[in-house]
């Protein structure tokens, strides 16, 4: 099983602010909801909440300390990143998405396979970042890069990293 984690981060690691996204970049959301759909992603229960509900078509694996959580029908809740990558597992995933937040990812990084990274060509105000990626560790695979337009408000690169 594969896993790969998903992220748009800015040159200055920040991922968002006031619980919420950043920027307004279509073609991100669009590379998202296609990389993503039929898929399990695994997330905070902060990135969760931010949602506002389950997205269509997928299923969520919700990490939180809180005992008393009780994920939707169809979805499930974990008291840890590795205990939801087991799960994953033993249901034979061919792959599994983390798709944030700042503290999900930094416990699952060491776990991941893959890395699929929109690097935002930005440097916005934020509170939530995303770990510094030690390239001693991770290679570049792929590069895309796109100008801005009126649907994508910063220049962006679709960036592809594998574990070496
Ligand atoms: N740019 C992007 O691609 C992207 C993607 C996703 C999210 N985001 C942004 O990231 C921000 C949210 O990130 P965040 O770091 O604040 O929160 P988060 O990682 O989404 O969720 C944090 C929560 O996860 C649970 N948790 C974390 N570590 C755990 C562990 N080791 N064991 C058990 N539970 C654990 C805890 O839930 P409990 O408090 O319930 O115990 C914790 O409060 C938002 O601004 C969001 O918009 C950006």
């Amino acid at each position: 099983m594969k896993i790969i984690l998903l992220v748009a981060k800015a040159k200055n690691q920040v991922i968002g602010k006031d619980k919420q996204l950043i920027w307004k970049l279509s073609a991100d959301l669009k590379r998202f909801k296609n990389l993503t759909t039929g898929h399990y992603l695994l997330m905070g229960r902060k990135t969760y909440e931010s949602l506002g509900r389950p997205l269509p078509n997928r299923t969520h694996l919700i990490i939180t300390r809180n005992p008393d959580f009780v994920a939707p029908e169809g979805h499930h809740s974990f008291h840890s990143v590795e205990e939801a990558i087991i799960f994953c597992t033993n249901l034979q995933l061919d792959r599994v998405f983390v798709i944030g937040g700042g503290e999900i990812y930094k416990a699952s990084l060491p776990l991941c396979d893959i890395l699929e990274i929109t690097e935002v060509e930005a440097s916005p105000e934020g509170d939530t970042f995303f770990p510094e990626l030690d390239t001693q560790h991770w290679k570049e695979k792929e590069r895309e890069s796109f100008p801005a337009d009126e649907n994508n408000e910063y220049s962006y690169s679709f960036v592809t990293y594998e574990k070496r």
